[in-house]
C-alpha cells in the first residue's frame, strides 16, 4: 500500500515535500491510518532539536530529511499483531503522515508499546499507544492538549514544591505556558512575558496576574520578593536579560521550551543555574512516585480545570498533504495566531 509522508529538510525546516512510500504490513506489525493530529510550537521544537535530542529518530526518513513527530489519534487499517484488531484507534506519538506502521508489543486492553528496534532507546512516553477514549474530551482538544498539558501539570507540581512570590513565564502565549499559569494563578503571583502582537490575547485569557512585552522585561526590576523563571522561548537575549535584571531575586531558572528555535541561544547566564526541563523523565518519575493510576487521578483533576477554561481557544481544522505543509511552513516561520488550535490531517 502507497503512504504518505512529509519529509522536513533537516537543514531548513522550513523546506517539506510530501513523499510517497510503499509499504507492506509485516508479521507482528499493524498499519494506522493517521486521524488526525495537532501541530504546535513543540513540533518545530521536535524538529529544531532533531539531532541533539534525537526527535528526528523515531520515524527515519530519506537522507538530510527527517519526519516531525505528532500527536493524535490513528484508527488500525491492517493487523498482523495478536491482540490488536482492526478498527480500533490508539493516542499517541505518530510520524507527520497518512499512516504508520508500528510492532505492537506489551499489549493490553489499555494500549500497546511500540518495539520497534530503532525506536527501544528513545524515552518509553514516546513509544506508547493509548486505546481512545472519550474520557479526556473532544479528540480535538486531546491532540492539542494532552502532550503540553501534562507537561504545564509536572512543572506546576514541581513549582509548588518551592514556592516563589512570583513566577515568570516567558511565551506566555504558548499552549503549555497557559496551562502551567492557569494550574499556578492561585499559588502566587505569575507574571506572562510575550510579544507585543501577542499580549493582548494573552491578557485576555486571564491566566496571569501581569502581562509585559519582552520589550518591558526591565520592570520586572521594580518588583521585589522571590522568583522563578519558566522558559518555554529558548531565546537567549530574553534569558540573559530577566537573569540581568532579577539577580539574585531569581532563585530558581527552568529551560522548558524553545519556541524561538531561530535565535541563539546563550550558554552562560548571570545567577542562578538554570535547569533543563524534560517532561517525559519528570513524568516516569512522577509515576514511580505515585504509581500510574495516582498519576492518572492528579492529572484529570488539574486537566479539567483548564479544559472549562480555554473559550480562548479556535479549532482550526486541515486536510491534505498541501494544506499541512502551509501550517507547518507558518508555523516555523513564528505567523501562527496563538489563539488558534492547529488539528491536522495528511
Ligand atoms: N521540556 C519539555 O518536556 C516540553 C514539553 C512540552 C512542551 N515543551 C516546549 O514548550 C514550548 C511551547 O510549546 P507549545 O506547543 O505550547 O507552543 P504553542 O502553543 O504553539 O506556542 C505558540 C507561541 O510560541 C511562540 N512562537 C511560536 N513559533 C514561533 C516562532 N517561529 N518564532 C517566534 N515565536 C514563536 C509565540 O509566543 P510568544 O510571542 O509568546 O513568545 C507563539 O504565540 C515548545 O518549545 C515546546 O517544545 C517542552
Amino acid at each position: 500500500m502507497k503512504i504518505t509522508e512529509l519529509q522536513t529538510r533537516r537543514d531548513n525546516l522550513g523546506s517539506i515535500a510530501a513523499v510517497a512510500r510503499d509499504v507492506a504490513v509485516g508479521d507482528g506489525e499493524v498499519l494506522l491510518r493517521i486521524d488526525r493530529f495537532a501541530l504546535t510550537a513543540n513540533n518545530v521544537t521536535y524538529a529544531a532539536h532533531g539531532v541533539d535530542m534525537g526527535y528526528w529518530q523515531f520515524f527515519p526518513a530519506d537522507q538530510g530529511a527527517g519526519i516531525v513527530p505528532v500527536w493524535g489519534f490513528a484508527t488500525v487499517v491492517e493487523s498482523r499483531a495478536e491482540g490488536v484488531s482492526e478498527g480500533a484507534r490508539y493516542y499517541g506519538y505518530w510520524p507527520m503522515a497518512s499512516h504508520a506502521l508500528l510492532l505492537p508489543a506489551r499489549v493490553s486492553p489499555r494500549g500497546f508499546s511500540d518495539a520497534a528496534a530503532h525506536r527501544l532507546p528513545l524515552p518509553p512516553v514516546y513509544n506508547n499507544y493509548v486505546a481512545a477514549s472519550p474520557d479526556y474530551g473532544p479528540e480535538p482538544i486531546q491532540a492539542l492538549f494532552r502532550p503540553l498539558y501534562t507537561t504545564s501539570f509536572v512543572l506546576d507540581v514541581m513549582l509548588a514544591e518551592h514556592p516563589v512570590d512570583t513566577l515568570v513565564l516567558t511565551s506566555a502565549s504558548s499552549k503549555t505556558a497557559l496551562g502551567l499559569a492557569q494550574a499556578a494563578k492561585n499559588r502566587q503571583r505569575v507574571i506572562g512575558l510575550t510579544s507585543a502582537a501577542n499580549r493582548e490575547f494573552v491578557v485576555g485569557t486571564g491566566y496571569y496576574d501581569d502581562v509585559l512585552s519582552y520589550d518591558d522585561i526591565a520592570t520586572l526590576g521594580d518588583m521585589a520578593g522571590r522568583f522563578a523563571l519558566v522558559d518555554f522561548s529558548g531565546n537567549g537575549a530574553v534569558r540573559h536579560a530577566i537573569h540581568a535584571t532579577l539577580g539574585d531575586r531569581l532563585v530558581e531558572s527552568h529551560v522548558v521550551g524553545d519556541t524561538h528555535w531561530d535565535t541563539a541561544n546563550t550558554a552562560s547566564l548571570p545567577g542562578v543555574q538554570a535547569q533543563l526541563f524534560f517532561a517525559p523523565s519528570v513524568i516516569v518519575e512522577r509515576i514511580a512516585q505515585w504509581g500510574a493510576e495516582g498519576f492518572e487521578i492528579r492529572l484529570a483533576a488539574a486537566w479539567r480545570r483548564f479544559i472549562a477554561s480555554t473559550g480562548w481557544l479556535r479549532v482550526v481544522e486541515a486536510s491534505g498533504a498541501e494544506a499541512v505543509a502551509a501550517h507547518w511552513q507558518a508555523l516555523a516561520g513564528g505567523k501562527v495566531d496563538p489563539a488558534q488550535g492547529l488539528v491536522l490531517t495528511v
